[in-house]
């Protein structure tokens, strides 16, 4: 059984005439990695908040590891799909870098010294361990990116969704996050990454889903049961 299925999913935002996700239906495996592509605009950002429940599809359904993604609370969303949406600034609501990573990590029950501990691995992988003590709000986009990737990597979750996770990084990082996003996926995540990063998503070498207005137009490598 597929982890995530989209069956005849539309949606259309208030206001607007053209739907910008129409009749998609697709089916990811749980360890699959994905690649999603398309010009501004087609509707990938649009088809991960359907997928992550943020937004309700006027038509169609998506299950969501065997219940209707709509039978979820967020925080139940939250323990199956770790994920940075594509302005991560919008996620970060702590008063420094440290509980921006810590945050996620007491919630999920784990000790002071594991917190600790987890805090100092994850923001050493961008090397963001000095800049613990900043308040999000002041740091730069490419920063903010980072902390907002940490912050889910260390969540270590089952599946993880990444709506453009190169903006605004340098190349350095950006092989930094390829090599870690391999590693997971071999360890047993599944992965989307959306990107109109050529170069990233090439060597993420995944099913690449291509989408134009809305629609999957190509799916090289579709999922099979
Ligand atoms: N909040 C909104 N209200 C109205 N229309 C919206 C809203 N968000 C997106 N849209 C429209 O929906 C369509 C799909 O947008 P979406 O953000 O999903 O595309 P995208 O493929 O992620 O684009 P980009 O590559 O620029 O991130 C576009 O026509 C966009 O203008
Ligand atoms: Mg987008």
């Amino acid at each position: 059984m597929a982890f995530i299925s989209l069956q005849g999913v539309s949606y259309t935002y208030s206001g607007r005439k053209e739907p910008a996700v129409r009749n998609i239906s697709l089916n990811f495996g749980q360890v699959e990695k994905i690649a999603i592509t398309g010009l501004n605009g087609s509707g990938k950002s649009t088809l991960a908040k359907l997928i992550l429940g943020l937004l309700k599809p006027q038509n169609g359904e998506i299950i969501l590891d065997g219940r209707p993604v709509g039978k979820y609370s967020l925080v139940e969303v939250g323990e199956k799909l770790g994920y940075v949406l594509q302005n991560p600034s919008q996620m970060m609501f702590n008063t420094s870098v440290y509980n921006e990573i810590a945050f996620g990590l007491k919630w999920r029950g784990k000790s002071k010294n594991e917190v600790h501990h987890l805090c100092k691995r994850y923001l050493d992988l961008f090397d963001l361990w000095d800049l613990r003590g900043e308040l999000p709000f002041n740091l730069s986009e490419g920063q903010k990116q980072l902390v907002a990737l940490s912050a889910v990597l260390a969540l270590q979750p089952r599946y993880l969704i990444l709506d453009e996770p190169t903006k605004s990084i340098d190349t350095f990082r950006k092989k930094k996050l390829k090599d870690i996003l391999q590693e997971i996926w071999r360890q047993g995540t599944g992965i989307m990454v959306i990107s109109h990063d050529i170069e990233f998503v090439a060597g993420f070498n995944g099913r690449r889903i291509h989408m134009a207005q809305g629609e999957v137009v190509e799916d090289a490598g579709r999922y099979k049961d």
